[in-house]
């Protein structure tokens, strides 16, 4: 309901007459901000985590630029501020590390500004959960724009995509498939445009996810960075924060139950990471919704995958996009979803999609003839991971899925990378890779580390799959037979700190089921045995990270940010 008369939060600095009122207003002054804007209107904050060190988010200054646009058409007053930002493939040891820390930056920047909506600008993997997670505190009139996808990759003739391809061709450099020179070349043909991943990876999934929560605006996901109508989608989304806060709709009235629900069956549908699983955890922990990991198998394993992308599928973003991008795949999903969720720009999701077409059934199937019949996340459960771990079926052999086999133990990364290619290592095709200690509180961070190379000498035999498990996550480009996400972790005493090299694992996903085939005595001898880390991290972020994160299975928010604060106006500065 719009009630034009209404006072918004910012006129707590921008309202009086006053000398307070002079310090906030004259300061601002100073970037040639004529007085009319401090006339009352709604001030949109626009986040962005644009930066050069995250060059998937670097032409988000453009992207701000046609959201300012739309702002000012719709009587609003946009000014934009910067979050930290996390680049995927520069930030060591791993951006997740960093996500909770952003998510932080983003809520006390809202909240500590004259502030009454919100668009916020996100790419890269974890700059989608991070500033969602953070606005979901304040809980304000907020949209999320994604800054679109790469345009696919070229090289040599053939379609390549971001991340996945990596993997593949570095698999074929260690098996003597691949040159070097070639592997090289094969760099500048990847990344040829703004943009992020364009495989279906983590980014991907993330702006689908925006769009299937219906905090993003139809297209979010699918528009390429570099094409025109993704400047046009900014500036539509500048227009409707406007009316949104005119209207008063807060995000928590979009980011419902029902909304998880949803976006749980599209990511099954898109056949999408299984990073959305602790984001979305960890998003629902900020609005008290009633959404755990159970969820993840209970309503997403009967969807099928209908998307043909990387890298479950051939196909990339931009393809996707011409076909007719995630409307299509909502369109199709049919009951599955809730239509009566509403989303940012006013219509349930249903009346979003309605018109949806699709331009190309290689890309996007019907639910009928779906591309694979086993979309979604398998939750596992079983003495190895007692709170659960997660398996992406779509990108896994189905062989595999039923397997028993000899453990084949490392303690950390650095054991990994120290014997992975030995050839004396004592490993054939059959056995079960387990890396430890690469947790949220083990690496610190929990690194994309879960899909472990092949040793050469397995690849060499032309086999590219193996079942592993660890506790890491895997990047969203990645695929195989890997088992994820393992809780507890077994830097705070999981079982998985306790498999050792000769035990046998079975994995079964069918039955949801992973064990590590042991007596129980025996386990609890090595129990009593174990001894915990020493406390790695005496100061800083790390230490109070490691000191409060909580298990994947909790979506690895810290514990005292679950929830939200909202955005009630603070206690003046002077
Ligand atoms: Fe930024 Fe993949 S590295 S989205």
């Amino acid at each position: 309901m719009s009630n034009k008369d209404r006072k918004f939060r910012s006129s707590a600095w921008f309202g009086p007459k006053d000398r307070d009122g002079f310090v906030h207003r004259s300061w601002m002054k100073n970037q040639g901000l004529p007085e009319h804007l401090f006339d009352g209107r709604p001030v949109i904050g626009i986040c962005n985590t644009w930066s050069e060190l995250t060059p998937c988010n670097a032409h988000f200054r453009k992207i701000a630029d046609h959201v300012k646009r739309g702002v000012y058409e719709a009587g609003g007053f946009p000014l934009e501020f910067p979050v930290m930002s996390l680049g995927e493939t520069l930030m060591r040891p791993t951006t997740m590390l960093f996500r909770n820390l952003v998510s932080m930056d983003v809520e006390e920047s809202i909240r500590a500004n004259p502030i009454d909506g919100v668009v916020l600008l996100v790419g890269c993997d974890k700059t989608t959960p991070a500033l969602v997670m953070g606005a979901a505190s304040c809980d304000l009139p907020t949209i999320t724009v994604s800054g679109g996808p790469m345009l696919n990759g070229k090289f040599r003739g053939q379609d390549i995509g971001s991340g996945t391809n990596v993997w593949k061709f570095s698999e074929d450099v260690s098996c003597g498939a691949m040159e070097l020179s070639d592997f090289l070349d094969a760099e500048a043909c990847m990344s040829r445009s703004a943009g992020h991943c364009m495989t279906m990876g983590t980014a991907s999934t993330m702006a689908s996810m925006v769009e299937a929560l219906g905090i993003g605006l139809p297209m979010n996901a699918a528009i390429p960075a570099v094409d025109s109508r993704r400047y046009v989608l900014a500036h539509v989304a500048g227009r409707r924060i406007v009316e949104m806060v005119h209207e008063d709709l807060k995000i928590s009235q979009i980011l419902t139950r029902d909304a998880f629900e949803n976006a749980v069956r599209v990511n099954a549908a898109i056949g999408g990471s299984t990073n959305a699983v602790i984001h979305l955890l960890a998003i629902a922990g900020r609005l008290g919704i009633d959404f755990d990991l159970a969820d993840w198998d209970a309503l997403g394993c009967d969807i099928p995958c209908l998307v043909n992308l990387m890298p479950s599928g051939e196909y990339l973003m931009e393809d996707f996009f011409y076909a007719g991008g995630l409307p299509v795949v909502i369109r199709e999903l049919g009951a599955a979803i809730h239509s009566d969720a509403l989303t940012v720009n006013g219509r349930t999701i249903g009346e979003n999609v309605q018109a949806a077409t699709c331009y190309d059934r290689d890309v996007i199937k019907t639910f009928a003839e779906p591309f694979k019949s086993l979309g979604g996340i398998a939750v596992l459960h079983g003495n190895l991971c007692p709170n659960g771990a997660v398996l992406k079926p779509s990108a896994a052999t189905p062989e595999l899925m039923n397997h028993r086999g000899r453990a084949v133990v490392f303690e950390n990364i650095e054991d990994f990378h120290g014997r992975i290619e030995d050839p004396a290592l004592d490993i054939d095709e059959t056995c079960v890779m387990v890396l430890k200690n690469c947790g949220p509180c083990g690496y610190p961070g929990m690194a994309e580390v879960g899909n472990m190379p092949l040793p050469p000498k397995i690849l060499q035999k032309g086999i590219t799959d193996m079942v592993r498990i660890s506790d890491a996550r895997m990047s969203g480009t990645a695929y195989g037979t890997v088992v994820l996400h393992v809780a507890p972790e077994a830097a705070v005493g999981g079982p998985l700190a306790l498999v050792k090299d000769g035990d046998m694992i079975e994995l079964n996903v069918a039955e949801r089921r992973l064990h590590l085939d042991i007596p129980d005595e025996e386990l609890a001898r090595r129990r009593a045995a174990w001894q915990p880390p020493e406390a790695a991290f005496e100061r800083g972020y790390y230490k109070l990270y490691v000191e409060h994160v909580m298990q994947a299975d909790r979506g690895a928010d810290l514990d005292f940010l679950v929830g939200k604060s909202g955005a009630e106006v603070p206690r003046e500065s002077h």
